[in-house]
């Protein structure tokens, strides 16, 4: 294996500085993630690797995300499958800190709060989840930073000083709330770093990857696929210029008995607002973003298609 892995702020440094040195490298790419690794996140990777001469993709199952210690300690590591995973892409370093490297005093007194944006959707079944990624996601856009970064004890360190190399992070479209609120943050607090998302990657049936769908037995599986066919009919009223009759589509998802729906709508993509007037008898115009949760027996299932009409 030619990938690197990493477990502290300060051999990423050295190593990153060193990657981009010795390729005379003019970018470095990021992809944060939690392992459990499929092929949502080969897209992720194989996209900052056409993109940057130098990528590190982190992976760190972050407590301050998690509502319940159960999910913590439940959620799936495999990074040796995951490593493999990174450099059959052609991933550079993979960053895998332990809790105490990423956390060293214990959970963090300051956190970044993710605000209104945070209270809908997502946001409504998981209190505090945002803050605790968004929390997270900046300390990985901090130690990912090219040619700087932070040392052990949390202090900036700069490195190669002006001209610094171009840095981009990528995230996916499928978590489309957690994407809306890291566009702000790197807006609002000015991070130096462009946010590439990439979209969702659905197997040939249509169900969008995720590390949860390992959880769904072969019948929830198959119930599961109402979500995405409800999404596609949305997609395709708008395509048509049709009206989107979001009702419709709604009755569909519920008339499958394994599905509960959580939410199901049609909203901004930038400020997550329902389009409600838009999606009823006349034709959708504009462009929005179609978002929906449901638990399929015990998992948790989201999903989005953006439409443009
Ligand atoms: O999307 C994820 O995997 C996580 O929320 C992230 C962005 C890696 C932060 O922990």
């Amino acid at each position: 294996m030619a990938i690197k892995l990493v477990t502290t702020a300060a051999q990423l440094r050295t190593e990153s500085a060193r990657l981009l040195t010795e390729k005379q490298g003019s970018s470095q790419g990021l992809v944060p993630t939690m392992g459990a690794l499929h092929e949502g996140h080969a897209r992720l990777a194989r996209t900052a690797v056409e993109q940057n001469d130098v990528v590190v993709a982190s992976i760190f199952v972050n407590p301050l995300q998690f509502g319940e210690a159960v999910d913590l300690d439940r959620y799936p590591r495999t990074l040796e499958a995951d490593m493999e995973l990174l450099d059959a892409e052609g991933v550079d370093l993979v960053f895998a800190p332990s809790v105490e490297e990423v956390y060293p005093g214990g959970e963090p007194l300051v956190r970044v709060t993710a605000g209104r944006l945070a209270e809908k959707w997502e946001g409504a079944s998981r209190p505090g989840h945002f803050d605790g990624a968004l929390t997270v996601v900046a300390k990985l856009l901090h130690y990912g930073f090219p040619g700087a970064g932070l040392s052990g004890g949390g202090a900036f360190v700069t490195g190669a000083g002006a001209g610094l190399p171009a840095y981009r992070a990528y995230f996916g479209q499928k978590d489309a709330q957690q994407l809306t609120l890291v566009r702000r943050m790197v807006a609002d607090l000015n991070f130096p770093v462009e946010i590439v998302a990439v979209p969702t990657v659905r197997s040939a049936d249509g169900l969008a990857l995720s590390s949860r769908n390992r959880f769904l037995s072969g019948e929830e599986r198959e119930a599961a696929l109402v979500l995405s066919r409800a999404l596609r009919l949305l997609e395709e009223r708008a395509n048509a210029h049709e009206p989107l009759d979001l009702e419709s589509a709604q009755s569909l998802v519920e008339s499958q008995p394994l599905v509960g729906l959580d939410y199901f709508d049609v909203v901004d993509p930038d400020t997550l607002e329902p389009l409600a007037e838009n999606c009823k008898e006349t034709p959708f115009r504009g462009e929005g973003l179609a978002i929906i949760a449901a638990k399929v027996g015990p998992v948790r299932l989201i999903d989005n298609v953006p439409l443009n009409s």
